[in-house]
């Protein structure tokens, strides 16, 4: 089995560091044009360097702020005047970390900014393209709290469901238009979002981050942390032909971290 994306352009948001970038690596060496999104315009730029061009794609970038929704929406909005999207990778930061009486309700609106309406809002202005090429490819990073809340991420906990839950029922109404739909479960992955919570779990318990981690570890069967790598190639499974018949669901990716079916 070889993927082939050659001629196939992906938007990947949050993708200068981390499971966003080890997604555009991936998804560029099979041959797709990226459009890489984030802030740091210079870190947007190492990172295009870092791209394949071996299909001799072209590759790009758009400097966005995920938690400026009318920005945003008017850039991407721009962006898909011009351009079509066959792979969308809806990744963005992680919201803030904090439990059920941490957060008031500008919080939940802040996370549902940031996680539900960037995804609604770009999945609509993509689908319109997919159907016409009849194919299509949304991909959305969520997290193992959708199955198994964690109580010190609430605002995970809540939107990510709602995702989900959204995908699902999108799911359903584009499958004829060769369009799939899919949400990953992500558990435990070495990025820096991990060393940042670790950071806050381990102030919270008065442990070292060694400590922490070592703890957090634990919990995992495959006793280890996910390598964003390993998460690409699952994203650029699912965004190739040979995914055509997976949609709708929510695939864990955990190392056996998710305790329920
Ligand atoms: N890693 C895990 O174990 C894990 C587990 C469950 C869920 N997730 C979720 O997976 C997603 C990706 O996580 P990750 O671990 O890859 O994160 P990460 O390593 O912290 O990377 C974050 C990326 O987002 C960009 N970014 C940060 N704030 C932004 C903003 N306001 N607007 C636009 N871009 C922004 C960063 O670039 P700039 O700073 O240049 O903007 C960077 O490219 C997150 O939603 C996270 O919650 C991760």
């Amino acid at each position: 089995m070889k993927i082939n994306l050659e001629g196939k352009k992906a938007l990947v948001g949050a993708s200068t560091q981390g499971l966003g970038k080890a997604i555009a690596l991936q998804l560029a060496s099979c041959g797709a044009a990226i459009t890489l999104m984030a802030r740091n315009e210079e870190k947007l730029k190492a990172t295009l360097r870092d791209l394949d061009t071996s299909f001799n794609q072209k590759h790009g970038y758009i400097v966005v702020d995920f938690y400026d929704f009318n920005d945003f929406e008017a850039k991407t909005s721009a962006y898909c005047k011009h351009k079509n999207i066959d792979i969308l990778i809806n990744n963005t930061n992680g919201p803030e970390a904090g439990g059920v009486f941490e957060k008031n309700i500008d919080d939940y609106q802040k996370a549902f900014d940031l996680l539900f309406k960037t995804t609604c809002h770009l999945t609509l202005l993509a689908v319109e393209n997919m159907k016409k090429n009849s194919y299509g490819r949304i991909i959305n990073t969520a997290s193992l709290t959708v199955k198994e809340p964690l109580s010190n991420l609430v605002l995970s906990n809540t939107m990510r469901a709602a995702v989900a839950i959204w995908a699902k029922t999108l799911a359903t109404v584009i499958a004829p238009f060769g369009i799939t739909v899919n949400t990953i479960l992500t558990g435990l992955f070495d990025t820096e979002r991990i060393q940042q919570l670790n950071k806050i779990q381990a102030n919270t318990k008065g442990v070292s981050l060694e400590e922490n981690l070592k703890l957090m570890t634990q919990e995992i069967p495959a006793g280890r942390l996910g390598k964003p790598d390993e998460f690409g190639y699952l994203v650029t499974f699912l965004a190739s032909n040979y995914a055509s018949y997976i949609t709708g669901t929510n695939i864990s990716i955990d190392g056996g971290l998710i305790k329920s079916l």
